[in-house]
């Protein structure tokens, strides 16, 4: 990819659209608007808070990356979606109860305007929730069409000069990369004659991508993750993300994971259960939807630890992910690690962590990320998979025959690097010998 020789200023609104208002859509919203209203701090966002060291150590360079990249501004920022509810944004809120009721009275008259348009569903999909919301159409093709059309009227009746889409939607049964994934003409005629392996998911994309709209993906479906929608993104010039937003416990063993491997400490297992009560828990009761979080879930230590090059101390680790729906603890999710490390002489240790986390108080400011530096790539001209956003997902996309980046540190350097390298600056490698000269 070639260094983008400009970068389109930010000006006028930008629109986010979201497939999902459910409770990260909502917490994002809400979030968003509590922020600008000055009531709250965008804590968790990197585009908000976090800074971006220029230059040699000793040089004192280090301006927020707001101030550095030209990102839209939070004020600019209007928000349309879709859900198979017809509950508003601040009933869905209320619902969902991530924010206490009295956060959630300050922006009521705002998300109360935000009403989901007709959702594109289908319950073979989604198989524990149904919803009165629906668009009713011949096949999978008409029913994307309505998607782009909209796209067409939020465009024009936000005045939004660019747009973005971050699905937020449920997590959808497993679906494996089909020949009618191969190609945009296969997946067009897929769409005509109903095929079952077209996912509503990938409806939005493709609607999104040819209205010329960047998308990212929030959820471990395959969505984006297929030929057909990758070369559509190439010659429509837009940029795409995914999968499946890093939060709680795998956003705990991306940061555990490379120290012990840094430091060459074996694993023997590990082994993470979890307890939600929110609707994608509910959602995740279902097999289908659970294999696809499980693909993504238990990828990540494989890429991190690379058995294949420490089988003494990683060849034998056994890795087992579970989820449990437990209607108590709402979006309050437990997550408890049993990690069976040893190190020198082989000797064994046990390290145990409970996090108790919210989903999505930790989602909310990735999604805003995501929105922000997808506007800023397209507006920089990048195309395609944008890997350095890697930092955000669970399962990161790349381009064919790479395998993933999954640990924090790297993604970090990756995504920081990426913006250094398009406004010219140098690339930070923390060698350091010019200090001792
Ligand atoms: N920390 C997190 O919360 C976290 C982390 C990683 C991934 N995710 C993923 O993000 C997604 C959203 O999570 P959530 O907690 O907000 O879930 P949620 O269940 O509260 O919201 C999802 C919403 O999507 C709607 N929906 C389902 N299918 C749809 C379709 N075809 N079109 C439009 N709307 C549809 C549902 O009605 C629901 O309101 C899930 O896929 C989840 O797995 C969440």
């Amino acid at each position: 990819m070639e260094k983008p020789s400009k970068i389109a200023p930010a000006k006028g609104k930008l629109g986010v659209l979201l497939p999902g208002l459910g409770a990260v859509s909502t917490t994002f919203m809400a979030g968003v608007e509590l922020v600008r209203k000055g009531k709250a701090q965008p804590v968790g966002s990197l585009t908000q808070m976090g800074t971006i060291r220029l230059g040699k150590r000793t040089d004192a360079r280090s301006p927020l990356i707001k101030k550095f990249v030209p990102l839209a501004e939070l004020k600019d920022l209007t928000f349309g979606g879709w859900d198979i509810f017809k509950d508003n944004a601040y009933q869905s809120a209320a619902n969902a109860g991530v924010l206490n009721p009295q956060d959630l009275e300050k922006v009521k008259p705002f998300l109360s305007t935000i009403k989901p348009m007709k959702a594109a569903f289908d319950h073979d999909f989604v198989k524990l929730i149904d919803g009165p919301n629906i668009k009713k159409g011949k096949n999978k093709y008409e029913l994307a069409l309505q998607i782009k059309e909209d796209i067409a009227d939020f465009r024009k009746t936000s005045r939004a000069s660019r747009l973005v889409t971050c699905w937020c939607g449920s997590t959808e049964s497993f679906v494996k990369p089909e020949e009618v994934h191969s190609t945009p003409e296969k997946f067009i005629e897929a769409m005509k004659s109903n095929h079952p392996a077209i996912a509503p998911s990938m409806l939005y994309a493709w609607a999104s991508i040819t209205s010329g709209v960047p998308f990212a993906n929030g959820a471990p479906n395959l969505t984006v993750d297929i030929p057909a929608i990758q070369t559509l993104a190439h010659d429509h010039n837009v940029a795409i993300c995914g999968k499946d937003f890093k939060t709680g416990q795998t956003l705990m063993k991306t940061i555990l994971a490379p120290g012990f491997k840094a430091r060459m400490l074996g694993l023997e297992g590990w082994f993470s259960t979890n307890i939600l009560g929110n609707r994608d828990g509910e959602v995740l009761e279902d097999p289908g939807s659970f294999k696809t979080k499980e693909e993504s879930k238990l990828s990540v230590l494989e890429y991190i630890l690379q058995p294949q090059l420490y089988p003494q101390l990683y060849g034998k680790m056994c890795h087992k992910v579970r989820i449990n729906y437990y209607p108590p603890r709402g979006d309050n999710k437990e997550g408890w690690d049993n990690i069976d490390i040893f190190g020198w002489l082989g000797y064994p240790m046990q390290i145990k962590v409970d996090f108790l986390c919210r989903d999505s108080i930790l989602a909310a400011p990735i999604v805003l990320d995501l929105v922000l530096f997808l506007d800023l790539a397209q507006r920089a001209g990048m195309r395609g998979i944008q890997e350095w956003l890697s930092f955000y997902f669970k399962s990161p996309m790349t381009a064919p025959g790479l395998y993933p980046e999954h640990d924090l540190f790297i993604q970090s350097m990756k995504l920081k690097n990426t913006l250094r390298w398009m406004k010219g600056e140098d690339l930070i490698t923390h060698l350091g010998q010019e200090y001792y000269d």
